[in-house]
């Protein structure tokens, strides 16, 4: 270790002290990688890692059941390897992505192997993923006492389907790192208070019953109709992270806005500053391995309506400044793949390396 490595070693690993840059990454969907190469030469110039943003889930990996479809997530996949770039594996299981079919068959058979069977396929293929969201979305509170979100999975297999799930990538490639990924963790809102108490219940529970975690995905759809973000209540929540001997990813960062008159700058000022403001707290976060945002440039953003759509909209007179919701700057390039304050933001707070 050299000199200068040595000494920065020696300090806290606050962001704006870190020897190397926060990995950045984005949600990227091969649909546009395949059709428009300025959007690929962007997730290339900005990103470290690729999180597909739809290919892997298992509606679109199994839309029958035993037919397989593996070609969009081959694509991204093989993308991401040709450029040296690293895929982040989202998701094994998430309520929402489920195949049609799948519900009614895990209700008739309670057959945990098909489970299995699709997260020893996943982890199986994509052998070089190192970290994979393997449970998305688990809690929802006003349900249950133990703030587990209502699913199929929960009904068929239990609470400890999660564990299980867990052990299931675990078995299936010990070397990865698996995380839960969740969401709705970071405003000063009874809702938000809630879902940080009974996630990180959930977390504890895991830890002591041994199952294989090694950290927790933060989605961070931030919401100006929510903001500002409350860094006290992100501050503790994280403290609690780190007792319980997790590392923490930001998977899925963005900003719906709420207020889509203002000129475009002022826009996306607000934006920037409350990114900056959430990056000021979780980057103190001292094993924080990488951010991602959920999509790269509002050309493509999963935000609001798409700018296409508004301007039909507009050229049939149907459209409203104020009141329609507008298409959303919430992400980090404009349409024209234009840097906003957003990346200003991750790049003052040591992430990524542009
Ligand atoms: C979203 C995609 O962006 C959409 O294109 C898709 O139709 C639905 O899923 N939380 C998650 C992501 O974990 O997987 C979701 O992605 C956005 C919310």
């Amino acid at each position: 270790m050299g000199a200068i490595a040595a000494a920065s070693s020696l300090k806290p690993a606050y962001s704006s002290q870190r020897s190397r840059p926060i990995p950045f990454g984005s949600a990227a969907r091969t649909q546009f990688i395949e059709a428009d190469g300025q959007y690929r030469d962007s997730l290339l110039q900005y990103c470290s890692r690729l999180t597909p943003e739809i290919e892997f889930k298992w509606d679109q990996i199994e839309p029958r059941q035993g037919q397989f479809s593996f070609e969009a997530a081959d694509t991204v996949a093989n993308f991401a390897r040709d450029h040296g770039k690293e895929i982040y594996g989202h998701t094994l299981l998430w309520h929402r992505s489920m195949p049609p079919w799948l519900p009614d068959h895990l209700r008739e058979t309670r057959d945990w192997s098909t489970v299995t069977g699709h997260i020893g396929r996943m982890v199986g293929r994509y052998a070089g993923v190192r970290y994979w969201d393997v449970v998305n979305e688990p809690v929802d509170t006003g349900f249950r006492g133990d703030g587990l979100r209502p699913s199929v999975f929960l009904d068929c297999f239990g609470a400890d389907y999660i564990a299980m799930a867990l052990q299931a990538a675990w078995a299936a490639s010990p070397g990865a790192e698996l995380l839960i990924n969740e969401y709705g963790l970071e405003y000063d809102l009874t809702v938000e208070h809630d879902r940080r108490y009974h996630f990180l219940r959930l977390l504890e529970r895991l830890k002591k019953g041994g199952a294989p975690i090694g950290g927790i995905g933060l989605q961070a759809h931030l919401d100006l109709r929510k903001g500002p973000v409350s860094q006290a209540a992100i501050s503790s929540f994280l403290k609690e992270i780190r007792n319980l001997g997790l590392f923490v990813f930001v998977t899925e960062l963005d900003v719906t806005e709420a207020d889509y008159v203002r000129p475009a700058a002022e826009r996306d000022a607000m934006v920037g500053a409350e990114v900056a403001r959430y990056l000021d707290v979780v980057c103190d976060f001292e094993d924080l391995r990488g951010v991602a945002t959920w999509g790269l440039t509002d050309r493509y953003s999963w935000l609001g309506l798409p700018p296409e759509e508004v301007e039909a909209y507009k050229q049939h007179g149907y459209w409203r400044d104020g009141t329609s919701p507008g298409f959303n700057r919430g992400l980090p390039l404009d349409t024209d793949l234009r840097p906003k304050p957003f990346l200003d933001a991750l790049k003052a707070h040591g992430v990524g390396q542009f």
